[in-house]
């Protein structure tokens, strides 16, 4: 079947989802192509906290009700170190807050309101193909069902992650890629419990990072710091609860109530970026560009900040026919990117135990710590880094 619309967008996780909805939002007509069902999508779990801007976007995108009814704001997130406690206060030093609530939430609403836009969405499409991006008449081509279907469109967005097919389409020459792995990863639980305290922990500790987060009053999500080659078969729900009673502070770890895990997970860690984030008629956005490793949870509000930048970019170009905001897409979106990269780095490498430090890397950490306790400057660069730079 031969289609057209004006903006292809291919993947339907939180970054084509947000486009779609802010361009059908501005009469822009868009079709998502996503390779999986859309029960299978709502499956993900993944991090839950908002940036302020995120939390705004989400409202403009008239997705935001469920979100301001339920979701948590939070004023604040702990620092632990070797059982020391002490917080950072984000409205103190730098005005704003943040939202708690699941990713897997926020792409339900999405989904929700884009049932009730009426926008197009093609599920469990295999083989997708971009065609021409280098002229002006784009074309994507897939098989859904073992049929063949095309789509030519002005635009397309490749919001399909890491894996997906976008930025590969780019040259490789053309491409220039950026990545560090970090040689652990975080195994995380989810559990039906309430949460050992009303804000996050982040904890450094000599066994390993453990980071206390949670989803509201009655779900919480536990992660800690394992090696690379761990796999998920090798800890029981207990083992897991005892390590993490280890890592948090004593007084914490007192009160901890276990159950048993309802998800169970292991996500590597990885810093990773590629530049350009356009190529001709392709814009990428979210993980197909880029990925933070999830101390920080960078990884959605990042994915916001290029639809932002985007859908402003698209939305122009459609009324006034002015492509500067495209032709910028790119570098606006990428200085953005690389900031929250520094931070996200910077608070991986400030709490987790690496296997090739040695006692001047354990001292330095030790330092950074004391410094953000003792120093009100230090605590505003993390709020502000936290609640998100502005757009
Ligand atoms: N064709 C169509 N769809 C694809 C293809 C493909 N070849 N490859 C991948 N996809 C789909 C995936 O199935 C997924 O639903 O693209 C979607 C990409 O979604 P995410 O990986 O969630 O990436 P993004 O939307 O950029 O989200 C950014 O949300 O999911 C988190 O960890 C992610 O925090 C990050 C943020
Ligand atoms: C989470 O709740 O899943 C979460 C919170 C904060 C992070 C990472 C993950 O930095």
């Amino acid at each position: 079947m031969n289609m057209r619309t004006q903006v292809a967008i291919v993947g339907g996780g939180p970054s084509g989802l947000l486009l779609s909805q802010l361009l059908n939002r501005a009469g822009i007509e868009t079709v998502v192509l996503e390779r999986r069902s859309r029960a299978h999508v709502l499956a993900r779990i993944r991090a839950g906290v908002l940036e302020w801007g995120t939390v705004e976007l989400l409202r403009r995108a008239g997705a935001g009700d469920r979100m301001d009814r339920e979701g948590i704001v939070h004023d604040g997130c702990w620092l632990s170190a070797d059982g020391e406690m002490f917080r950072i206060d984000f409205r103190e030093s730098c005005g704003v807050g943040v939202m708690v609530y699941g990713q897997t939430e926020v792409t339900k609403h999405l989904y929700a309101a884009q049932d009730a836009l009426g926008a197009s969405h093609r599920h469990e499409v295999e083989d997708v193909v971009l065609h021409d991006l280098d002229s002006d008449a784009p074309r994507v081509t897939w098989r859904e069902g073992g049929q063949a279907h095309a789509l030519r469109c002005d635009f397309v967005a490749g919001c399909d992650g890491f894996r997906g097919v976008s930025r590969r389409s780019i040259p490789e020459s053309v491409r220039q890629e950026f990545e560090k792995v970090y040689p652990f990863g975080w195994l995380g639980v989810l559990s039906r419990t309430p949460p050992v305290q009303d804000e996050l922990i982040y904890a450094s500790h000599a066994r390993g990072f453990a980071l206390a987060s949670l989803r509201n009053p009655q779900l919480s999500r536990y992660y800690i710091q394992v090696p690379v080659e761990t796999r998920v078969e090798d800890w029981s729900d207990d083992a897991f609860w005892e390590e993490l009673r280890r890592r948090l502070p004593e007084e914490i770890a007192g009160t901890l109530v276990t159950g048993p895990a309802i998800e169970k997970s292991i996500a590597p860690l990885r810093s990773f970026v590629s530049e350009p984030m356009r190529w001709g008629r392709l814009f990428l956005c979210g993980d197909a560009a880029h990925i933070v490793p999830p101390t920080g949870a960078k990884g959605l509000n990042l994915a916001a900040s290029d639809v932002h930048y985007l859908s402003r970019a698209l939305i122009g170009f459609y009324r006034s026919g002015d492509a500067e905001g495209l032709d910028r897409y790119s570098d606006t979106a990428l200085a953005r990117v690389w900031k929250a990269m520094r931070f996200s780095w910077w608070l991986t490498t400030l709490m987790h135990r690496f296997p090739h430090h040695g006692p001047y890397e354990r001292r330095m950490q030790d330092i950074e710590l004391a410094v953000l306790r003792e120093q009100p400057a230090a605590r505003r660069m993390m709020a502000e880094n936290y609640t998100g730079l502005p757009y």
